[in-house]
């Protein structure tokens, strides 16, 4: 199974000079759900912000420019390349911009976390994508001071 995995901003922002805009107790816990015991793919950037692999996880970094690698630590070219080391292996592409621009296309279900804020000056977007070619299922809205709700998107 290919997925993809973001967090966004009411109005579409993932990022925000290098880090990710809001800190919400709880909100990486579905993050952690899904990947553990997976591959999880990011950018280089998103990489060596936080600066380790996941642990219990496979990670593969996808860079034209540096190689990182290590105990269940990889790297890729493209997410295209990605894919294929994954195997039959369960992969989710976890940002940012570039990644899920390349990864639009290829992956089975997108999980979102709609975070309820709008971000002001943020830097980086998740890509624009045709709603039509998915069936969206909305979950739970959790928080406490912000909240966020879940969807998954399945590719119809
Ligand atoms: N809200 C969320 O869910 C979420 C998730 C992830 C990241 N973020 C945020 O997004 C920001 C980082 O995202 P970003 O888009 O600036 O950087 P990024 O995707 O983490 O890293 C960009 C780098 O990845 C490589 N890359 C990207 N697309 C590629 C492709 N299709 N093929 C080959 N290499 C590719 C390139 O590395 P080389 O230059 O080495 O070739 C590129 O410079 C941070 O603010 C981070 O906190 C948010």
């Amino acid at each position: 199974m290919v997925g993809l995995i973001v967090a966004r901003s009411k109005n579409n922002v993932i990022g925000k000079n290098g880090q990710i805009p809001w800190k919400i107790k709880g909100e990486q816990k579905q993050f952690k759900d899904l990947t553990t015991g997976n591959v999880v793919v990011m950018g280089r950037k998103s990489y060596e912000e936080i600066g380790h692999p996941l642990p219990n996880r496979t990670t593969i970094v996808v860079s034209k420019t540096k190689k990182y690698e290590g105990e269940n630590l990889f790297t890729a070219g493209s997410v295209k390349e990605a894919i294929e080391m994954a195997g039959n292996r369960d992969i989710y592409i976890a940002g940012g911009y570039g990644l899920y621009k390349e990864a639009i296309p290829l992956v089975e279900k997108m999980y979102f976390t709609e975070v309820h804020l709008n971000v002001e000056d943020g830097d980086v977007f998740f890509p624009e994508f045709d709603e039509n070619d998915f069936e969206i299922s909305k979950g739970e809205t959790l928080g406490d001071e912000i909240k966020y709700t879940r969807m998954v998107y399945s590719r119809k």
